[in-house]
């Protein structure tokens, strides 16, 4: 532990100026005109993971974008670790919003990361937390402690569905054979109490289309007498919860899991300040299902919400239009046991259904994936709780989480193993969204633990 700390401390400086250099390339999977960019993200973690000691690295091709392959085997009898992580990053948009741009990464403290953190687009989604695993098998391939095998497995489709490294995972199990699967692309509570996410959500993310008239129209000389889509499409949004917030497609629950009291009691010790949240987010109240509390709402129930609306004249000063068209793209986040699928054709069939007379409804799903839990009583959670504890001086607590990385189901389906997410991020740090930051604390302590991990997974698995 010393050692490691002092190797930290000696070499952080280098550690945060080559995340910063990686920071700086665009990698942004959602928007083709940075497609280059994805790539030469691509050929620089290869080389990374090259400098920091793997023996053997390769370029995947995909349909899509590649996957860096590295391994360093050490002894095939010894247990394996699997590092999954991501090089592609969210749209930086709206740009205005950035106090620095998004892709050149700069420095500055903040009240929650008082001795700095890294403000750029990746900086924790999952840049940041991904390299925190190349620098650990750096610091243990120089001290001569890596304990066990390594493969790593990054991608460059995570935040457009993963639709290459599905197809890749299936056709490589063998290569990619491990005893537990780890992945730094989770949260924590805060830098005083980490968490280990047990739970993450599934998705169902579909796009509909709402057609009325077969032109733009003038609202004067039409209005009233036609369905306007953009009018139809909000009633028709605005319908799929009811008064007490409950999603109103017919079947939608009927495969959630209930917790038991005993559990929700267990989710309710977890440190939670409402207040603080209510603040943070400049809200007055929160908002949500009736009968669950805020951290139920976000991580064991499941949502419908509108992520984009569109439609009709919305330039500069006014034109009176009635529009052929209006557009929304909805997300639902499931829970286990909802089959992502199966939700897709639920709010197909409600969604065309509501439609009235006058219009027409297409709805195109885009992406999905199942929701994962994990027992806490497993190998790898308990080396990741010794680690957390080793570094932070106080236990890790288990956290079920709202977000999705929907390639977790499929890697227990195709690969057999279990995965621990193991985050360094804070809610704070505003991934996805303008001036997304990790802090130097979070790095550097993510380097400090990941290599305790590795020694207590050898230790437990004996
Ligand atoms: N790293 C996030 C997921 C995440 C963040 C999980 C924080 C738990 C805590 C990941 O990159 C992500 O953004 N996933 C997407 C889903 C994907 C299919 C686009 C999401 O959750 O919206
Ligand atoms: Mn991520
Ligand atoms: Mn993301």
């Amino acid at each position: 532990m010393e050692n490691i700390k002092s190797y930290v401390q000696q070499h952080k400086d280098r550690f945060i100026n080559e995340l910063i250099e990686l920071l700086k390339i665009p990698s942004v999977s959602a928007d083709t005109a940075y497609s280059q960019d994805v790539i030469d993200t691509a050929e620089a973690v290869k080389e990374s993971l090259s400098k920091a000691g793997c023996d053997y690295v390769e370029t995947c091709d995909t349909p899509g974008y590649p996957i860096i392959y590295g391994e360093k085997i050490i002894d095939p009898n010894l247990p394996t670790v699997l590092v999954y992580g991501h090089y592609d990053v969210q749209p930086p948009d709206p740009l205005e919003l950035w106090t620095s741009p998004p892709f050149e990464p700069v420095i500055k403290t903040t009240d929650i990361h008082p001795e700095g953190a890294i403000f750029a687009r990746g900086a924790c989604d999952d840049k940041g937390q991904m390299y925190m695993h190349v620098k650990a098998l750096e610091l243990m391939v120089q001290s001569n402690t890596l304990p066990c095998n390594v493969k790593f497995m990054i991608e460059g489709e995570e935040e457009v569905g993963s639709a290459s490294l599905a197809w890749f995972v299936e056709r490589n199990q063998e290569k990619l054979k491990n005893d537990v699967i780890l992945i730094s692309d989770t949260g924590m509570i805060s830098n005083q109490q980490p968490s280990i996410t047990t739970g993450l959500r599934g998705l169902s993310y579909v796009e509909v289309e709402v057609t009325g008239p077969n032109r733009d129209l003038h609202s004067g000389l039409y209005g009233g007498a036609v369905a306007n889509p953009i009018n139809i499409l909000a009633k028709m949004i605005a319908s799929l919860h009811d008064e007490n917030n409950h999603i109103t497609i017919p079947g939608f629950y009927d495969k959630v899991e209930e917790l038991s009291a005993e559990e929700r009691a267990e989710m309710a010790k977890a440190p939670f300040s409402l207040e603080k949240y209510k603040n943070a987010l400049n809200i007055e109240d929160v908002y949500g299902e009736k009968g669950y509390v805020t951290n139920e709402r976000n991580s064991i129930r499941p949502t419908l919400d509108v992520n984009g609306i569109w439609g009709g004249y919305t330039g500069e000063g006014a034109k009176t239009v009635i529009a052929s068209k209006a557009f929304a793209k909805i997300s639902m986040r499931l829970v286990p046991n909802q089959e992502w699928e199966e939700i897709t054709e639920l709010f197909t069939k409600h969604f065309t259904s509501i439609a009235p007379a006058g219009v027409t409804v297409k709805v195109t799903p885009h992406h999905g994936g199942q929701g994962y839990v994990t027992p806490i009583d497993s190998i790898g959670y308990q080396a990741a709780n010794k680690a957390y504890t080793e570094t932070f001086g106080v236990p890790a607590i288990p956290v079920r989480s709202g977000g999705s990385i929907p390639i977790v189901a499929l890697f227990e389906k195709e690969l057999k193993s279990k995965t621990i997410l193991m985050g360094f991020g804070l809610d704070s740090d505003a991934i996805h969204s303008p001036n997304e930051h990790f802090g130097i604390f979070n790095y550097l302590k993510g380097i400090e633990t990941i290599p305790l991990f590795y020694k207590y997974f050898v230790e437990l698995s004996k």
